[in-house]
């Protein structure tokens, strides 16, 4: 087991714009050969997550505890309460995945946990807890951007396959320093709070990222909790409209594009998005944008239009005392009328119509033949199949996490921290959370 030095003491602090506070601490470099356990602490949003992964290429213990049961009755993730529930899971939660892993917080390289994007309390409650948790322990922190550790949740499920495959490990240096190069990819996060495409690039062990596309107001898995929530399904939604769009018509509603415009940026006004001066959407080519309030509109017109009010509303009660969506067609039948079945396909259908258009777009006019997607809404299976569909048709590799690791959690977490341990990049001392952090 590897010692650290007792100084761990930040001499520069960077404040860079582009990824997680982090400041590169010349008297506190990592010697490899270490074992490279790091615990990732997330609490970005409505899961209290805790894992170790060992070197970005195992996990070892995943332990997400989810809010759903607290933020249900509201519709929506209530802050305040957020933070609130992480304050009460996050000792337990840290104290399983050491448990399940049975590791002690000696056996530990490093800490990870999110900074940012998310909510305000509910990040600061992880990183209060992995700071003390660090100090005491002294164990350097790593501060992780929640939509690279996204990325980085697909990349440990391929370094894990490859593993499983008797692929030798990375015994020093990264994964990726003894593979052949990775190639560069485009990865769609495509969650509640964002549908971003990035192009990554491997860069020394590590990578880099540039925005390509981004949504001009929801983000798709935004829209899919909307949606249910004004057809009285459960939250969050997305679970709730994969499970039920299987009973239903994709094309008894006929959803176009056009309702996914980007009118505000193809018009040079200012598109309506809260970070807009942080991510310029100018810069960005206007066919790799998204829009998803249009669609939300037009199902709200519908379901008012064909009389649908009453029927979701008397939903809501019984959706509430059965956390799980039907799965049988039975059971979505008696859920819900055909109608409202099809409506919901046909919802689905043209929001994933509409990424595998600028996503496939995106790749062909950059040049790239890798497709990473993540995020929340990746977890969806008409996605799946389309994508994978759309990527055999053209010849393109495409890559998913598992369904686990598509949702919040802690493994990736801790798989994005592994580069920045071999770099010796830590968190500076006064590391607070950033609710708006941008990845590119
Ligand atoms: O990545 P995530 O857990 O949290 C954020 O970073 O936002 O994503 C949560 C989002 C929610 O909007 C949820 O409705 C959506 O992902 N989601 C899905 C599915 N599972 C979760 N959307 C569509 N189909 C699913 N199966
Ligand atoms: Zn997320």
């Amino acid at each position: 087991m590897l010692l650290f030095s007792l100084h761990y003491l930040p001499k520069r602090i960077s404040t860079s714009a582009t990824s997680a506070s982090s400041a590169k601490v010349a008297d506190y470099t990592w010697n490899m050969p270490g074992s490279g356990l790091i615990l990732g602490i997330e609490t970005s949003c409505d899961e209290t997550a805790a894992a170790i992964v060992e070197r970005g290429a195992r996990t070892v213990s995943s332990v997400v505890a989810s809010q759903i049961a607290t933020h249900a009755r509201y519709g929506g993730v209530v802050p305040e309460l957020a933070s609130r529930e992480h304050l009460r899971a996050i000792v337990p939660v840290v104290r399983a995945a050491l448990a399940e892993a049975h590791f002690a917080l000696s056996n530990l390289d490093a800490i990870a946990v999110t900074s940012g994007p998310g909510l305000a309390g509910a990040l600061l409650v992880g990183i209060t807890y992995a700071k003390a948790l660090a100090f005491a322990n002294n164990l350097p922190l790593i501060a992780v951007n929640h939509l690279e550790g996204h990325i980085h949740a697909v990349l440990l499920n391929e370094r894990e396959s490859l593993k499983q495959m008797g692929a030798p490990g990375p015994a020093s240096g990264t994964w990726e320093s003894e593979e052949r190069a990775p190639e560069p990819a485009l990865a769609l996060v495509v969650s509640g709070g964002h549908t971003h495409l990035y192009l990554a690039r491997p860069a020394h062990g590590s990578w880099t990222y540039t925005l390509v596309g981004r949504t001009v107001d929801d983000a798709a898995g935004e829209a899919f909790d909307k949606v249910a929530k004004l057809l009285g399904l459960g939250y969050p939604g997305g679970p709730w409209i994969d499970a039920l769009a299987r009973f239903g018509n994709p094309n008894a509603v006929p959803f176009s594009f056009a309702q996914i415009k980007t009118k505000a940026h193809l018009g040079g006004r200012p598109a309506r998005t809260k970070d807009a001066k942080t991510a310029p959407i100018a810069r960005l080519d206007p066919h790799f944008l998204f829009s998803f309030s249009g669609i939300k509109t037009a199902v709200l017109r519908y379901v008012e239009l064909h009389g649908m009010r009453s029927e979701a509303k008397a939903r809501v009660s019984r959706v509430l005392t059965n956390f799980k969506p039907p799965q049988t067609q039975d059971d979505a039948l008696a859920l819900c009328p055909q109608a409202t079945l099809d409506l919901i396909a046909s919802f689905q259908h043209a929001v994933i119509g509409d990424l595998i258009k600028k996503t496939f777009a995106a790749a062909e006019s950059l040049g790239v033949a890798r497709i990473l997607v993540t995020g929340g809404v990746a977890a969806n299976r008409e996605l799946r199949e389309r994508f994978t569909a759309e990527a055999a048709r053209r010849g393109v590799s495409i890559a998913y996490p598992t369904r686990a690791l598509s949702t919040d959690n802690a493994a990736m977490i801790a798989a994005a921290a592994w580069p920045r341990l071999l770099a010796s990049e830590f968190a500076a001392a006064d590391l607070s959370a950033d609710p708006s952090l941008t990845l590119a």
